[in-house]
């Protein structure tokens, strides 16, 4: 049944002419026929991305219907969340978020720092934050990042094609792709930590986290096996991860980072052609991560990517765009890793119950996730 579906399904795709006239209202398109008690019915590989040549690179538009507005945490299922109960067993609960005002001043300099003050009332106390959502651990969402073919703003695109950059800031209160989305569907599951950065100091290797360097899925693979998990494909399985995880890399930047003077925490967002570790930027890195059906990503790190974000898929697209925008794969960065990665290797174990709540802000942009592990 799932073969002939998936038969048809690619004929289909066939059958669309290579170069077809872009559509004037894409959102009129082939969705694939979503069937929310068989989500992964007809699921598309990576090759078969985008479902329609109009959309942009990868896009994984109609993936999920045309009017969906979660995108990959539609992996999340009551079945995943059960399963993932199996990871709680010693009554661990580790908090992953930073202090809000870490990294201080913020690693992009237009980003203010977080202002903290108190209210004296009579008889009671209260404090106000503000904050830019991207200075600390952080939680992107889909109105965060968009597809642009130059950087020019006519040309930007956002999840489903479901809101134009305009509509992000009118006065309206249009809210589609907003945070809140996150924020009512719950976000709960199995969490995978891979730490390259405990594989690479076991191997006796440095690195540099704040220079540039790549690190590849073949890494991860060999992490997750050093790790003691299977990274092949098997006839139980598709590896180490199931539908639903979320994928959490230590690249060891958020250590290297903590551990830098004062002084030289102050200079880090101000160097010259500024560098981070992060995963690499290719056809190679989303294959695999696609393949996996994550519902979220997330690292130690600045941009999951590594920085400066090289646009290098296909017609020069990074990370960023192709997760948030063409698949709705929220981003998780500057996650603080540090006490998670000791447990796990105390425990042997490298997989958790894992949970975000992000803030309820209609409209919102990104949250700090209140990410949490318990083993
Ligand atoms: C959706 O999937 C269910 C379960 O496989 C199936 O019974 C149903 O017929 C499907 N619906 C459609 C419209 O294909
Ligand atoms: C790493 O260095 C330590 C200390 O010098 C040594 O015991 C260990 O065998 C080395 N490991 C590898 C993989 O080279
Ligand atoms: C990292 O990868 C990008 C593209 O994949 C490449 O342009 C860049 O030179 C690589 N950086 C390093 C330090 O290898
Ligand atoms: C996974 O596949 C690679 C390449 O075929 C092989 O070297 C490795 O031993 C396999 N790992 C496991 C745990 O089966
Ligand atoms: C920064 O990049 C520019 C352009 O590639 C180059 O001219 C300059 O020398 C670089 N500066 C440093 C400090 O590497
Ligand atoms: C963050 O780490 C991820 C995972 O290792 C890596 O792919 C990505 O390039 C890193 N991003 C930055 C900005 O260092």
């Amino acid at each position: 049944m799932f073969l002939l579906e998936f038969t048809a399904f690619a004929f289909l795709l066939c059958v669309f002419p290579a170069k077809a006239t872009p559509i004037p209202d894409a959102r009129a398109l082939v969705s694939r026929q979503f069937n929310a008690s068989d989500m992964y019915a007809n699921w598309p590989t990576y090759e078969q991305l985008p479902l329609h040549p109009s959309f942009p690179t990868k896009a994984a538009w109609g993936v999920w219907g045309s009017d969906d507005e979660l995108g990959a945490l539609n992996h999340i299922t009551p079945e995943t969340i059960k399963a993932a109960l199996a990871e709680v067993q010693e009554g661990i609960a580790i908090n992953l978020n930073l202090d809000l005002d870490v990294p201080h001043p913020p690693l992009v300099p237009s980003r203010t720092p977080m202002v903290h003050t108190f209210l004296a009332q009579e008889g009671y106390q209260d404090d106000i934050l503000t904050i830019n959502t991207q200075i600390s651990t952080q939680f992107d969402g889909l109105r965060h990042f968009p597809y642009s073919t130059n950087a020019d703003v006519s040309t930007y695109q956002f999840y489903n094609d479901l809101i134009t950059f305009d509509e992000i800031f009118s006065a309206e209160g249009i809210t589609t792709l907003g945070i809140q989305n996150a924020a009512n569907k719950g976000i709960a599951g199995r969490g995978v930590l891979l730490d390259w950065a405990g594989w690479m100091e076991s191997r006796n290797e440095s690195f540099d986290a704040l220079g540039a360097r790549n690190i590849t899925v073949d890494d991860l693979d060999a992490v997750a096996e050093w790790q003691g998990m299977n990274p092949n494909s098997t006839s139980s399985g598709p590896g180490f991860t199931r539908p639903g995880d979320f994928l959490i890399i230590r690249t060891g930047f958020g250590k290297q980072y903590a551990a830098l003077p004062k002084h030289e925490q102050m200079i880090v967002p101000f160097r010259e052609n500024s560098t981070i570790i992060g995963v690499e930027t290719s056809d190679k890195t989303l294959a695999w991560i696609w393949e996996k059906k994550l519902a979220l990503v997330g690292a130690d790190n600045f941009s999951f990517e590594a920085f400066p974000t090289v646009r290098r898929v296909q017609d020069g697209r990074g990370l960023h765009e192709v997760f948030i925008s063409g698949w709705g794969q929220n981003i998780v960065e500057l996650l603080d890793l540090e006490k998670l990665a000791e447990t796990c290797h105390r425990l042997s174990r490298f997989t958790f119950f894992f949970t975000i709540q992000v803030l309820n802000v209609g409209g919102g942009v990104a949250s700090p996730p209140n990410a949490m592990a318990i083993l």
